[in-house]
């Protein structure tokens, strides 16, 4: 698309929103935009070079961009050799940013630490001795289950320092989940707290490691390491659990790097595919750290005076990337929350940008939806109350972002002077795919707008053919790229088969989304997952992981099928159909069942899986072949009945049965 046609076509409909200081920025216009495309596309492998040439700070300098010879297991950048934590801290000493904040860090109750990065360089470094004395070498595995903070940052670099591979489980993950990770990651160590603040409250975190390890089969844990984040007193195995204070604070605060090749492991990160095992995606060093650094360029415009929040927890992909390593590879001030944002009301993210002049705040949808809400109930909570003038760019990940809420953004929390970038990624692509680039893609409301220069991104047809604009069909990406995860860990058959489908050629990554261009401007829209995969407030959740969970209340459950309803502040809740083993129980006992079955998702995978509905019915609606009908399950929980569904169906009266919600 040129400017001009965009301009021209659809001045109703775009907004052009300049962005404040952006003297320095990279992209001047859409000119240069679609120059740099260009040179993407003509000469992909200079392109890259010369970018990770600019970008990264290198012990060793490569030779060969991109190995092909294993496709679709490729490797970039392979005999080059450096550190992440290098290029995070190292890199600013001795420049202005050495003491420069790195990170203002707000507890639950207020309380505010600023780290430069002085500070956060010794602290990585006596983390990482701490873990060298433990015996942690490079590419062994560190699990890391922490609650929100500036610790978790430290963790994750310490890890890096010394060429270990960080496994980050949210902690709000249950033992049972843990201890799947524990096991096929086969991790030597693990870092926790005594407890998290969450919500007024304090629940115990070590305990839940302690759970993991009681499952069984995870003798290769040889050092819990803890974090006290309060004085509670946690439960202590002698000769394996350590506290920060024993372990970390007498440590040196110099510690040499482990210089590591390109393609050496930095992370896996678990998540929810399709089928019930949870995906360890994989993603190594440079190509890793050069897209985080350059999205932050690119999709942030990240300007030294800048004052970054992105409100995502380091459980998730959005939190590697940009909290971690983004923002510390572009040497940004950041601001992490301790606890949800709106607790212990929403009025506590307007303050937090006021408090710190926010200039960047990045966040999902399903906390706009809410602070929506909770601006219309009491000034308090409405973001004109507060002084947010220090803002200049808002953008939000993880869901689509309906015009609706997008100009409310826009408009009350922005002020119709700060660029909305929503940006379209996933933990297989490790930073942004499609983006606006701010000040420069005219906007619409509620469409991520355009591919970032270097990422082919197609829609194609159930045989890989491209569809024209105006058609929908799949979201792939055409040729890969630096940042793309390299398999899941220890299981390439998976990879190639979950990513790389035969039926489409078997060289197109398939994202897993369903896509549609834009007939005038070919902006991108998402409309949402192809496969068992559920987007609940922005959380990536696999039905049939949950259906295993429901299922292991045996006693009761004889089948379940779950799928998603679409709801007006979660996006999508999780919605369960269940036979029962009995047939004549009363609604008292379906009432205790059902609340049963939540528990049980609860503490076989996360409260945030819990079944939102659940409906009791007498047999699944399956096919003469005997496959559930998922299709007709998901029209009936909107309301719907698919008469074309329902004519399949040997008894339609099968349905009638699942009408009341528990
Ligand atoms: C899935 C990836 C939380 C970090 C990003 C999520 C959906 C993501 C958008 C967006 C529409 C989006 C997709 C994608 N998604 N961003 N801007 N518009 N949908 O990472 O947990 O790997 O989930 O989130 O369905 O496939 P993830």
């Amino acid at each position: 698309m040129s400017n001009e046609r965009a301009q021209g076509l659809l001045l109703d409909r775009l907004i052009n929103s300049p962005l404040q200081h952006a003297s320095q920025s990279v992209f001047k216009d859409m000119t240069s935009y679609e120059a740099l495309c260009k040179e993407a596309q003509k000469e992909p492998e200079l392109f890259w070079s010369r970018l990770a040439q600019e970008h990264l700070q290198w012990d060793h300098p490569f030779s060969h961009v991109l190995d092909k010879s294993h496709a679709p297991f490729y490797r970039w950048f392979d005999d080059g050799a450096l550190n992440a934590s290098v290029n995070c801290l190292d890199r600013h000493l001795g420049t202005e940013c050495e003491h420069k904040v790195a990170i203002h860090f707000e507890t639950v109750d207020g309380k505010v630490t600023s780290v430069t990065y002085r500070t956060l360089y010794e602290r990585v470094c006596q983390l990482a001795n701490a873990l060298k004395e433990r015996g942690v070498e490079k590419g062994d595995r560190v699990l890391i289950y922490l609650p929100m903070g500036d610790e978790g940052v430290v963790a994750m670099l310490a890890c890096a320092r010394i060429g270990a591979i960080h496994v980050v489980v949210f902690a709000g993950f249950s033992a049972i989940a843990l201890h799947e990770r524990l096991q096929d990651t086969g991790a030597v160590a693990v870092i926790t707290a005594n407890v998290q603040c969450r919500s007024g409250r304090e629940l115990p975190l070590k305990a839940g490691v302690d759970d993991a390890i009681a499952l069984g089969g995870c003798e290769h844990v040889g050092t819990i390491l803890v974090y006290e984040r309060t004085a509670t007193a946690w439960p202590r195995q002698e000769g394996r659990d350590f506290s920060y204070a024993e372990l970390v604070s007498q440590q040196p605060t110099e510690c040499a790097p482990v210089s590591v090749s390109a393609e050496h492991p930095l992370f896996i990160l678990y998540t929810s595919g399709s089928t019930g095992k949870p995906k360890g995606v994989v993603h190594t060093t440079a190509g890793y750290l050069l897209w985080a650094k350059l999205t932050m360029l690119w999709s942030y415009d990240i300007q030294p005076s800048d004052v970054f929040w992105c409100t995502a927890d380091i459980g998730w992909i959005t939190g590697h990337t940009y909290v971690t390593y983004g923002p510390l590879a572009a040497g940004a001030t950041q601001v992490i929350m301790e606890g949800v944002p709106l607790y212990p009301d929403a009025s506590r993210v307007w303050k937090t940008i006021q408090r710190h002049a926010v200039t960047t705040f990045y966040t999902a949808p399903t906390l706009i939806r809410a602070l929506i809400k909770a601006a219309a109930q009491e000034d308090v909570y409405a973001p004109e109350s507060y002084d947010l003038s220090s803002l200049r760019l808002l953008s939000s990940v993880g869901e689509p972002i309906d015009a609706t809420a997008w100009r409310w953004f826009y408009e009350h929390v922005g002020h119709g002077r700060c660029p909305y970038v929503d940006t379209f990624f996933q933990t297989e692509t490790g930073g942004h795919v499609i983006t606006p680039i701010p000040g420069v893609t005219p906007l619409v409301p509620g469409s991520c707008t355009l591919p970032l220069p270097g990422m082919d991104v197609v829609i194609v047809d159930e045989a890989g053919e491209p569809r024209p604009w105006g058609q929908g069909g799949l979201l792939v990406i055409a040729s890969p790229w630096p940042a793309m995860a390299r398999t899941l860990w220890r299981d390439d058959e998976r990879y190639r088969q979950s990513y790389f489908p035969e039926e489409l050629g078997g060289t197109l990554y398939l994202a897993g989304d369903g896509a549609v261009r834009d007939e005038d401007t070919g902006y991108f829209r998402i409309t949402g997952r192809i496969d068992d995969v559920l987007n609940v407030s922005g959380h990536r959740l696999g039905t049939t992981e949950i259906e295993s969970a429901l299922s292991r209340l045996d006693h009761a459950v004889a089948e379940v099928a779950v799928v998603g309803q679409p709801d007006p502040s979660t996006g999508e809740a999780v919605c369960a159909f269940v036979v029962l083993k009995k047939s004549d129980y009363g609604e008292e006992v379906a009432r205790q069942i059902a609340q049963e079955l939540r528990q049980q998702v609860a503490r076989d995978i996360s409260p945030i899986a819990k079944p939102k509905f659940i409906r009791f019915g007498s047999n699944l609606p399956k096919t003469r072949s005997g496959k559930v009908m998922r299709r007709l399950l998901r029209s009936f929980a909107q309301g719907e009945k698919e008469a074309q569904d329902i004519s399949t169906l040997e008894d339609p009266s099968v349905l009638d049965h699942f009408s009341v919600i528990y």
